[in-house]
């Protein structure tokens, strides 16, 4: 599994992200779009856009997306969709009002500083500007954390506890801190599907070497027995929550 704040680590797995991963969170991509109010035109920065899935899925809106993106090969990848600058959240290369709407789709949790993220978020900008924040829900509310657990178990580790922007209201607590106005939030949802036993492993276990695939194969494939579909596949029900924020 990735290690959230290992930059190159992330530029390691941007192939297989965007093959196995780059599309669970379209339902709350698309919560972003409407309640950023999101359409021809608007003016769109995707901050750690990752393989730029959501790039796509915006410019198909009719807007305008730049991507952010501190991995390089995640950047490159994105690049197809939409300029892609490489930067981090909390350090954006554009000058005040820039953008109508920043959006975070599973990338403000990997911040150094999510207040300071924020803020830089607002500061491109100008008042009235929409932030859309969109995060993994609770692991209570996740089937991928089944995996994860027997993952942890299996190789005698902690799991780590959820963040603070994972349970109801810390995106928005989060967003207060920066001194944001939240105007709407909720729950989507965020199924992940594999074709197959080997598209699972690869999936849950995205990062690992092949000596650690090999050996918690197992694993994986016995606990997601429950998640087994009638075509020899896999579906993880999970969820993410988002909320909208306007800057004063
Ligand atoms: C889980 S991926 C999500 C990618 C994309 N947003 C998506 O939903 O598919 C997290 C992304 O955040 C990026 N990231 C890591 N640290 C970051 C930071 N400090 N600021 C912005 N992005 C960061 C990673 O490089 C990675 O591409």
């Amino acid at each position: 599994m990735v290690d959230g704040a290992d930059i190159s680590g992330w530029s390691d797995v941007a192939a297989g992200w965007a093959e196995l991963w780059g599309s669970f969170a379209a339902p709350a991509q698309d919560e972003l779009i409407a309640r950023c109010a999101i359409g021809p035109g608007t003016r769109v920065l995707d901050v750690g856009c990752g393989s730029g899935e959501f790039l796509a899925r915006l410019r198909e809106a009719g807007a305008e997306p730049t991507g952010a993106e501190p991995a390089p090969a995640m950047a490159a990848a994105a690049s197809a969709h939409a300029p892609v600058v490489q930067a981090d959240a909390e350090n954006l290369p554009f000058e005040k009002g820039r953008f109508d709407v920043v959006t975070a789709v599973n990338a403000l949790q990997f911040a150094d500083d999510t207040t300071a993220a924020l803020r830089e978020f607002a500061r491109v900008l100008g008042p009235g500007g929409r932030i859309g924040v969109a995060n993994w829900a609770e692991a209570a509310r996740n089937d991928v954390d089944v995996l994860e657990r027997a993952v942890a178990r299996a190789l005698d580790e902690e799991q780590a506890p959820d963040g603070p922007l994972r349970p109801a209201g810390g995106i928005e607590a989060a967003m207060a801190d920066a001194g944001l106005e939240v105007v709407s939030a909720g729950m989507a949802p965020a199924p992940w599907r594999a074709a197959d036993e080997t598209s699972l492993v690869r999936g849950i276990l995205l990062g690992e070497d092949d000596a650690t695939m090999a050996e918690l194969h197992d694993v994986v494939v016995t606990a997601a027995v429950p998640f087994r579909t009638a075509d020899g596949g896999y579906e993880l029900r999970n969820a993410f929550r988002w909320a909208v924020a306007i800057t004063r």
